[in-house]
């Protein structure tokens, strides 16, 4: 009988099951670190719906993804550049916190959830450079009430997309040319290198 379970083990539809297996266990996994991950409260409940369904630009309130090595979080002046303009500033409860923060000319302490540790290297230039958009990373904010996650931003999340981006590149190589090859696979290398993003 063991024996048997072994040889369906083994066999390429045994393969199978074993990866659903644990693929469905590496699942369960990621949805019990999701369901732990509740968005923190914030000193405002800025909602990333709302603005952005107004047409808003993410680089409008966090112009540092392109520039700098963090995007950064807007300061209470650039709410209020807008908000001292529409009248339901002053009447909305929600935005009452914001009228206060204005009043008392105190700064705006967003508690931070995306973000890696101090000894990992992450800078949002490349990425943009490379043509990713800001959902890739980040998913459909225009549908977040408050800002989540949406996966986990650890190393094998990190390492993934590189081996996949670089896999893409090796295959769509188009005429094998030798060269190309070559620096392809230094890229390769090079996202796949320890010391690309703990330094
Ligand atoms: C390749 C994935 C990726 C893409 C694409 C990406 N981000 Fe990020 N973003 C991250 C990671 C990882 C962090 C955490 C960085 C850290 O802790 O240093 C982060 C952090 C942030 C933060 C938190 C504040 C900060 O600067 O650390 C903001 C805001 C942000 N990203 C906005 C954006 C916007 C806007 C875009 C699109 C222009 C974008 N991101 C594109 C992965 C990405
Ligand atoms: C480009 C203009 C603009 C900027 C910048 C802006 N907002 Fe808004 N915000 C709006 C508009 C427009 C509404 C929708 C008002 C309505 O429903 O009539 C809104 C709605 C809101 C609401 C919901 C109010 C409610 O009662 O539903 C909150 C809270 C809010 N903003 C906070 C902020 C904060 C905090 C900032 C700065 C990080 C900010 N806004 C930046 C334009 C802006
Ligand atoms: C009107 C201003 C505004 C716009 C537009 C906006 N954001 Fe934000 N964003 C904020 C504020 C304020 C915070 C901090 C509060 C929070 O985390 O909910 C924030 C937080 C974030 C964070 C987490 C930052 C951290 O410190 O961990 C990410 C990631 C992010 N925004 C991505 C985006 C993306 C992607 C878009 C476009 C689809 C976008 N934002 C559009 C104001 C804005
Ligand atoms: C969705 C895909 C994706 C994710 C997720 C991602 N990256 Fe990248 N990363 C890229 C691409 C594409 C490039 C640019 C490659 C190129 O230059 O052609 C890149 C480039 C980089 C570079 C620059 C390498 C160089 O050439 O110097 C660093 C550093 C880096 N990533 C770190 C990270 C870290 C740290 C994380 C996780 C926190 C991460 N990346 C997550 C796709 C991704
Ligand atoms: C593309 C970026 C990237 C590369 C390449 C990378 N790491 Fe990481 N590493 C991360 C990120 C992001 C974290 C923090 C999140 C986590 O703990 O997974 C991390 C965390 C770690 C940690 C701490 C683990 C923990 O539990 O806190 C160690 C140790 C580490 N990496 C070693 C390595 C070694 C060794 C290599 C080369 C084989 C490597 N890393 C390559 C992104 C990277």
């Amino acid at each position: 009988m063991i024996k048997r379970i072994f040889e369906g083990l083994i066999s390429p539809m045994g393969r199978v099951g074993v990866l659903i297996a644990a693929l469905s266990l590496f699942s369960l996994a990621a949805y019990g670190i999701y369901t732990t991950q509740q968005p923190p409260d914030q000193p405002i409940e800025f909602r990333h719906d709302v603005h952005v369904k107004l047409g808003v630009q993410c680089l409008y309130c966090h112009p540092g993804a392109l520039r700098g090595p963090s995007s950064g979080v807007p300061t209470q002046n650039k709410c209020w550049g807008c908000h001292q303009q529409i009248e339901k500033t002053f009447t909305s409860e929600r935005l009452a916190v914001l009228v206060e923060y204005v009043e008392r000319n105190e700064p705006i302490v967003w508690v931070p959830v995306a973000q890696v540790p101090d000894f990992v290297h992450f800078t949002h230039r490349p990425h943009v450079a490379a043509g990713l958009n800001c959902e890739t990373c980040h998913g459909d904010v225009s549908e977040m009430e408050i800002y989540e996650n949406p996966q986990v931003l650890n190393m094998g999340w990190c390492l993934t997309c590189h081996k996949e981006r670089t896999e893409d590149n090796v295959q769509n190589n188009p005429n094998d040319d030798p060269h190309i090859s070559e620096l392809l696979h230094e890229k390769r290398t090079k996202l796949m290198d320890c010391g690309t993003c703990h330094y």
